[in-house]
C-alpha cells in the first residue's frame, strides 16, 4: 500500500510541476504567476478541488506521442471565495503553452457542466497560445465545445474572465462571450490578428501592447471591464466582485454584514449641486454617500466616463449603480456610454441585482460622428435595457432630465418603480437657454426680452414640480436624506415579481 500511495504522491507531485522549474521561472521572469499559484489566490486557501490532474492528450501527430504531460495545459477544479463554491480553469503556460487540445478544452467543458448544473459561477484564467497547433481541427472543435458552453451559461451563472497571458485569434471569443473581463497590465493581450498579420494586411506597425494590451481594452475598445497592475491585484479584485454576485439567476446576491447606519444624514449632499447649472460636480461622491460603507466596485471606469457602472451595497444587499457623470462631457449620453450601461444593467437583470439610477443628462451628444456611428441604434440599447428589466428599478434625478436622455434613463415610462428628484432637478424637454431660443426666435436681438423670457421657462420648468404634479417623480426628496430613501425603497421592493410576455427572445438593437 505504502509504494501504492508512492506513486499517487509521485504521479501528482509531476503533474504540480506543469512544465518544469525552467518554464515557471521564465514565467515568474515575466512577472506572471503559474496557473495553479493563481487558483490558490483566488480560492479560499485550502478550498481548491482539483479534477483531471492526470488528463493527456491523445495526439500522435508530429512527434506528440512522447510529449503527454499530465493536465495537458489546463489545471480545472472547484473551490470557494469566501465560502461561496466557484468553478475555475487556469491555463497553464509551462505545459505546451497552455495551448488549447482536444483533451483540454474537455477538461474546460466539464466544469462548466459541473457549474451550470449546480449553479454557480465559472473563472476562467486565461494564458494560452491558442489552438494546439499540431492537433488541428480537433483543437477548433473543442474551442467550437466551450464556445456553445459560455452561451449556454450566458445569463444562467457568472462568467468571469481573466487575461492573464496570450488570448489570440479566435479564442479572444470565449471570454469575449463571458460577463465581465479583465486584464492585467502589461502582461497579457488578446486580439483576433496579431501585429505581424496586421502589418501584412494594412500595413500598420503596431506593438502587441497597443494593438490588445490592457490599457486599449479598458480605454479605447471597451472589451475589457478592468485593468490590474499584476496577478495578485487582479485575482484578489475578482474574490471582491463575486462577493457582490449571486451565484446563479436563481439566487439572490449574497447579503453581507453592514455596519453603515441606514438612516446616516448626508448633509454635504444638500450642496453637492453647483448653483451654477452649467457647473460640474462629482456624482461619484453621491455613489459613495448612498452606498454602505463607501464601498463601490465600478466596472468599466475607464471607458466612456461619462456614465459609471458598478456594484454598492445597501442594507448589505448588492445594487446595481447607472449614473450619468457631470465631470466628462456634462453626463451627456452618447454610443459608447449607451453601450456600456445598457450591458451592466442587463448584467444585473440577468441576475435579479436592483439598479439605482442616478440622473444629470443633459441630452444625446449632437455631431455627424454620432449619427453615422449609429448613435439611434446604440442609444436605443439603453432605452431597450431599462425597459425590459423587471428589477427594482429606483431612479435619483440630481439636476438635469432633459428631452429624450430623461426617459432613458430609468424613468417612471420605463416601468421604474420608485422616481426621487432633488429640488435642484430640471425635468424638461432641454435647457432654458435653447427653448427660449426657439419659442422665440423673433426676439433673438432684443437680450433684456430674451433674458426675461428664460427667466419665465426656468420658473416654469426648472423644477420637478411640473413632473411631480404628474405623477412621473413620486416624491421630491431632500438631498441629506437620499441614502436613507432609497434604501428604504429597495427594501420596500425586495419581493418585486414582474412578468414578461412570452416570447423566445427579445431582438434588442445590435
Ligand atoms: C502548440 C504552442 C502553441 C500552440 C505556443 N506553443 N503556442 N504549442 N500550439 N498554439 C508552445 C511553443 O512551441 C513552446 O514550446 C511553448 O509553447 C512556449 O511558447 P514560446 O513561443 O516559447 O513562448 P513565447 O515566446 O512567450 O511566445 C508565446 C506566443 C507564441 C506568442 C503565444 O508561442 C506563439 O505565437 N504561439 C503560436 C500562436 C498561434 O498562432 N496560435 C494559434 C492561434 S489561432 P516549448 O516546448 O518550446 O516550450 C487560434 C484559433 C482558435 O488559436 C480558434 C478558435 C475557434
Amino acid at each position: 500500500m505504502k509504494d501504492i500511495l508512492l506513486e499517487l504522491e509521485n504521479r501528482r507531485n509531476a503533474a504540480r510541476l506543469g512544465g518544469g522549474e525552467s518554464r515557471i521561472a521564465s514565467q515568474h521572469d515575466k512577472g506572471k504567476l503559474t496557473a495553479r499559484e493563481r487558483i490558490d489566490l483566488l480560492v479560499d486557501e485550502g478550498s481548491f478541488e482539483e479534477y483531471d490532474m492526470f488528463v493527456a492528450h491523445r495526439c500522435i501527430d508530429f512527434g506528440m506521442e512522447e510529449n503527454r504531460p499530465y493536465g495537458d495545459g489546463v489545471v480545472t477544479g472547484w473551490g470557494t471565495i469566501n465560502g461561496r463554491l466557484v468553478y475555475v480553469f487556469s491555463q497553464d503556460f509551462t505545459v505546451l503553452g497552455g495551448s488549447v487540445s482536444a483533451t483540454h478544452a474537455k477538461k474546460i467543458c466539464k466544469i462548466m457542466d459541473m457549474a451550470m448544473q449546480n449553479g454557480a459561477p465559472v473563472i476562467g484564467i486565461n494564458d494560452s497560445g491558442g489552438a494546439r497547433i499540431q492537433e488541428g481541427v480537433d483543437s477548433l472543435a473543442g474551442y467550437g465545445d466551450v464556445f456553445q458552453r459560455n452561451i449556454m451559461a450566458s445569463g444562467v451563472v457568472p462568467q468571469i474572465s481573466l487575461i492573464m497571458g496570450p488570448c489570440a485569434g479566435g479564442a479572444v471569443y470565449s471570454p469575449a462571450m463571458t460577463d465581465f473581463i479583465f486584464m492585467v497590465k502589461d502582461s497579457s493581450y488578446m486580439f483576433v490578428t496579431g501585429p505581424d498579420v496586421v502589418k501584412t494586411v494594412t500595413n500598420e506597425h503596431v506593438t502587441a501592447e497597443e494593438l490588445g494590451g490592457a490599457s486599449t481594452h479598458t480605454r479605447k475598445s471597451s472589451v475589457a471591464d478592468g485593468a490590474f497592475e499584476n496577478d495578485v491585484e487582479a485575482l484578489a479584485e475578482v474574490r471582491r466582485l463575486i462577493d457582490f454576485l449571486p451565484a446563479n439567476n436563481r439566487e439572490k446576491p449574497p447579503v453581507r454584514p453592514f455596519f453603515d447606519d441606514v438612516d446616516r444624514v448626508e448633509t454635504s449632499l444638500d450642496t453637492l449641486v453647483p448653483e451654477n447649472p452649467n457647473s460640474p460636480y462629482d456624482m461619484k461622491e453621491l455613489i459613495l454617500k448612498i452606498g454602505d460603507e463607501g464601498d463601490f466596485y465600478e466596472i468599466q471606469e475607464e471607458f466612456a466616463k461619462n456614465i459609471i457602472t458598478g456594484f454598492i451595497r445597501m442594507e448589505g444587499q448588492t445594487v446595481g449603480v447607472v449614473a450619468n457623470q457631470p465631470m466628462v462631457l456634462a453626463g451627456v449620453l452618447d454610443i459608447d456610454s449607451a453601450r456600456k450601461a445598457a450591458r451592466f444593467v442587463r448584467f444585473c437583470d440577468a441576475f435579479e441585482i436592483p439598479i439605482l439610477t442616478l440622473v444629470d443628462v443633459p441630452g444625446f451628444l449632437p455631431g455627424t460622428k454620432q449619427e453615422y456611428d449609429g448613435v439611434i441604434k446604440h442609444g436605443a440599447k439603453l432605452l431597450f435595457a431599462y425597459g425590459e428589466a423587471t428589477v427594482p428599478k429606483v431612479t435619483v434625478i440630481t439636476r438635469k432630465a432633459y428631452g429624450g436622455a430623461y426617459v432613458v434613463m430609468a424613468s417612471k415610462h420605463l416601468r421604474a418603480d420608485v422616481n426621487y428628484a432633488w429640488p435642484t432637478s430640471e425635468i424638461a424637454v432641454m435647457g432654458a437657454k435653447g427653448a427660449t431660443e426657439i419659442l422665440y426666435r423673433s426676439e433673438l436681438g432684443d437680450t433684456d426680452k430674451i433674458a426675461q423670457r428664460t427667466k419665465e421657462y426656468e420658473d416654469a420648468f426648472a423644477n420637478p414640480f411640473v413632473a411631480a404634479e404628474r405623477g412621473f417623480i413620486d416624491e421630491v426628496i431632500q438631498p441629506r436624506s437620499t441614502r436613507k430613501r432609497v434604501a428604504r425603497a429597495f427594501a420596500m421592493l425586495r419581493n418585486k415579481k414582474q412578468d414578461m410576455p412570452w416570447k423566445k427572445h427579445d431582438n434588442i438593437p445590435l
